[in-house]
């Protein structure tokens, strides 16, 4: 089906108490991204546009997060929570030149996925006389969502748990919250919505019965209960990140990637394996990681905002922190720190190293506990080592400092100063011998 002009209205006013953070509710992070972000990335997945995105008043860090996923977003302030119609209204006049149809979404429910929102939309266009469709669910506890009222097949209302008669709230399937409106009556039956209910609010599920009053139709789409998880204290942002994690390990398997212990491997949402890589137990990967095929990143590894290359190998207990780029067939071995280095095809850095601001040529060998000195409590500054370079063990290199290609180091230096290309440098004191003084030593000792 092809589909119509579609707007997406994120509504994340919502304060977010039980979350008990200073931090508003949406930006708290599943999988390394704020849960807004998560929901514009599944809207922009969709082809929903534009994106509006309705705020309270002083949460300018969730207009930014919004901003820094789609610099398109609009952004409405929603000045008194008067409840979801009321919302969805708010972003009315950031909308005045769109005519499509909307989709309201919410920022506190990251897991709701671009196929399911373009399903809604296919189902209100099935029929020209449907006004809504409602993602609907069947949850274990129905508890306080609202129940949606099927009638010979049509939805015909929702009522709100508070407003509901027992007879009512036994019914099974529920309001996920996700609704999409045909353009042409959308911004009317919002505009008649009253607050006579039990929380005295505006209540966007009305929508519902004035479209069938006025002859119109509404429809549900059911969707997973895991998909439309809303998030509204920590326990349920743990359940978002488990639920988000078992899908991320079933994809990345399904897409050709052995994980020997998938439970173990933590991604970031917008982490990046090819086919062919192979994990190992206990690895993390932050945001921003790309691994090539062939790659093998072994037991007990954090990565984040780095590219691994084809056939490297990282770890075990190594770390890549943001800025590295590993080339193809790279070795990194045991507790390797890597910051902002680019390391050329080939190189090895097998133990025990600090390698940060620094580029290391093709093929160069880096010994056991060699540390890059970058830092000098104020400034960074940059190490080059060039190709097939051969560190020994054990040396500080002090940036900014510059090892020409093919050059060794002699282990346990101190360099400071640039070396030239195939030199020997030594920075280290020449070692002395003192002939029988051990003995000499000894000997006085009264034992
Ligand atoms: C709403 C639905 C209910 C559904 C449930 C799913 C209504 C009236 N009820 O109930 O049928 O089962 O979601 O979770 O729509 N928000 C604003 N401004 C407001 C009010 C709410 O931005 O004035 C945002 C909140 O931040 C939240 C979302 O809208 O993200 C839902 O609002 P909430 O008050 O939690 O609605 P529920 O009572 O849970
Ligand atoms: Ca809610």
């Amino acid at each position: 089906m092809t589909q119509p002009k579609t707007a997406a209205i994120i509504l994340a006013a919502g304060r977010g108490t039980r979350m008990q953070s200073a931090l508003p509710k949406v930006m708290h992070p599943v999988a390394g991204m704020p849960m807004v972000a998560h929901s514009i990335t599944h809207a922009l997945a969709a082809g929903l546009s534009p994106i509006a995105m309705v705020v309270a008043p002083g949460m300018d860090t969730v207009a930014d997060a919004a901003h820094k996923r789609s610099t398109q977003a609009r952004i409405a302030i929603q000045t008194e929570q008067l409840g979801t119609a009321h919302a969805v209204l708010c972003a009315k006049e950031t909308l005045a030149d769109f005519d499509g149809n909307l989709i309201v979404l919410y920022g506190d429910t990251p897991l709701v996925q671009a196929e399911t929102i373009t399903q809604l939309s296919d189902a209100l266009m099935a029929d020209a006389k449907n006004a809504i469709a409602v993602l609907g669910f069947t949850p274990r506890e129905p508890g306080a969502y609202g129940r949606l009222v099927v009638e010979h097949g049509a939805l015909t209302r929702i009522v709100e748990a508070k407003d509901a008669t027992p007879a009512e709230r036994a019914i099974p399937l529920c309001n996920s919250g996700v609704v999409a409106l045909r353009g042409e009556h959308a911004w009317g039956l919002l505009e008649r919505i009253g607050n006579n209910n039990a929380k005295g609010e505006y209540y966007l599920t009305d929508a519902v019965a004035l479209a069938n009053a006025a002859g119109l139709r509404a429809v549900v789409v059911e969707a997973d209960a895991d998909e439309v998880l809303g998030v509204n204290s920590r326990v349920e942002l743990a359940e978002a990140e488990a639920i988000f994690q078992r899908r991320a390990r079933a994809r990345h398997l399904a897409r050709g990637v052995t994980l020997l212990d998938p439970a173990s491997v933590y991604f970031s949402a917008d982490t990046d394996i090819a086919a062919d890589v192979l994990i190992e137990p206990q690895v993390f990967f932050g945001p921003g990681v790309t691994v090539a095929s062939g790659a093998h990143i072994k037991a007990f590894s954090h990565l984040e905002g780095c590219r691994v290359g084809p056939n490297a190998t990282v770890g075990p207990f190594a770390r890549l922190r943001p800025g590295t780029q590993l080339g193809p067939e790279v070795k990194v071995g045991n507790f390797v720190e890597l910051k902002k280095a680019n390391i050329a095809a080939g190189a090895k850095i097998s133990h025990l190293s600090y390698i940060g601001d620094a580029r290391v040529g093709e093929d160069a060998n880096i010994g056991a506990g060699t540390i890059t000195c970058n830092y000098d409590g104020y400034n960074k500054f940059d190490t080059v080592i060039g190709r097939d370079v051969f560190v020994g063990s054990n040396s500080a290199l002090v940036a900014p400092v510059n090892i020409g290609d093919g050059a060794m180091i002699a282990a346990g230096s101190v360099i400071t100063e640039d070396v030239a290309p195939d030199a020997l440098a030594l920075g280290r004191a020449r070692q002395e011998h003192k002939l029988e003084w051990a003995k000499f030593f000894r000997d006085n000792k009264t034992k």
